[in-house]
């Protein structure tokens, strides 16, 4: 038996997105909003809308099955599917139950985590404890998202901020590999919890109950969560490099959590890293919460922005609050 702990690697990314486009210009037909505003204040331009058929599983599912096809892997091979969201299909079971049925993930144990917009960063941590311990080889870490079913559309201030997806990655075991997953951070605030939520259908606010207190939708308070986000994104950053004696020069390409394009630039600004090494595509998805870094993640490797050898820096902030970083080898 080795006493050496295995490296956890990434073997492969998948994401999927709703088909129909929600365009700022569409918005403006709904609420009492423009296309200027919009882009000028967070950067978005369009975002996904899951049609009224479609679950969290099922865009899960398919986001899962790109991972797999990307690794190279089959369902079976899976020793633990981990999901991040605060959309999924019921309160119970776990949407990641729902995800092992439709893949036929059937070796896997499955479980949720919720972490709002932190969620794939805390599950592929997660994920990262598992393979070092030795506990699992392969684990499938999914963030996903229907946002659209608990944003209130009459409600521009959030309204026009949100759209729906998810991202898959597949986290594997490896010896001597010279890249992997080389550190992780991960912290909460429960203090800040009222500032970005959703109550409906939980034990405080049964469903029925928050229809009628007009609670069911996701509330926030923009500028404090604006304020705290950057503030946590960039101590997430700034904390996992001093600790691994690195610079922002050292980094190759920075994947932030996509909720605002100026959220991303205050960031970028505090922890001196290139504005150029940032991947942004805020721009065509908007903020897809546990979502947002898988797919940029998936979408990177795939149009080759991010490669083999690069040193990439993944950070996220989400409703808890929760945030936190992930340094990885590619
Ligand atoms: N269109 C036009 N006007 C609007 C809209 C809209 N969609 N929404 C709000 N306004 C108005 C407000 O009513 C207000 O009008 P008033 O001055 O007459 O009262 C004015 O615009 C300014 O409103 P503010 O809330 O002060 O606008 P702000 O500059 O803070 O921008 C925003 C709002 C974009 C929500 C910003 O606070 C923000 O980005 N916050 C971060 C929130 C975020 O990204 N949350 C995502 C979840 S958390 C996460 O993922 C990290």
């Amino acid at each position: 038996m080795s006493l050496k702990m295995p490296e956890t690697v990434l073997l492969g990314t998948g994401y999927e997105v709703p088909e129909k486009i929600l365009t700022n210009h569409d918005l403006e037909k709904m609420v009492d909003t423009n296309d200027q505003w919009i882009q000028e204040r967070t950067g978005i331009k369009e975002r996904r809308i899951a049609s009224s058929d479609l679950t969290t599983s099922e865009l899960c599912t398919r986001a899962a099955r790109k991972a797999l096809q990307d690794a190279n892997l089959q369902p079976e091979d899976i020793d633990l599917i981990l999901i991040g969201t605060v959309t999924g299909d019921a309160l119970f079971p776990s949407t990641a139950c729902y995800v092992q049925e439709k893949l036929g993930a059937c070796n896997a144990a499955a479980m949720d985590l919720q972490a709002a917009c932190a969620g794939f960063l805390y599950v592929s941590t997660v994920a990262d404890a598992f393979i070092i311990s030795g506990k699992a080889k392969v684990v499938l870490a999914i963030g996903g998202e229907i946002l659209s079913r608990i944003v209130d559309w009459n409600d521009r201030s959030t309204c026009v901020l949100f759209g729906d997806g998810a991202g898959a990655a597949i986290w594997g075991a490896a010896n001597d590999s010279g890249k992997g997953i080389i550190d992780t951070y991960m912290k909460s605030d429960g203090r800040l919890t009222e500032l970005l939520c959703s109550y409906g259908g939980g034990t405080n606010y049964p469903m029925q109950e928050a229809i009628e207190k007009n609670v069911q939708f996701i509330q926030m308070q923009g500028q404090e969560v604006f304020k705290s986000a950057v503030r946590a994104m960039s101590e997430a950053v700034l904390t996992i490099l001093k600790k691994n004696d690195l610079t922002g020069d050292d980094i190759d390409v920075l994947i932030p959590h996509q909720a605002n394009i100026r959220i991303m630039n205050a960031t970028v600004r505090k922890t001196k890293i290139d504005e150029n090494k940032v991947y942004v595509n805020v721009d065509r998805f908007g903020n897809t919460s546990a979502a947002s870094i898988p797919i940029a993640l998936a979408e990177a490797r795939q149009s080759g922005a991010i490669k083999a050898g690069q040193l990439v820096l993944l950070v996220s902030f989400g409703g808890g609050f929760t945030w936190g970083s992930l340094l990885l080898q590619l």
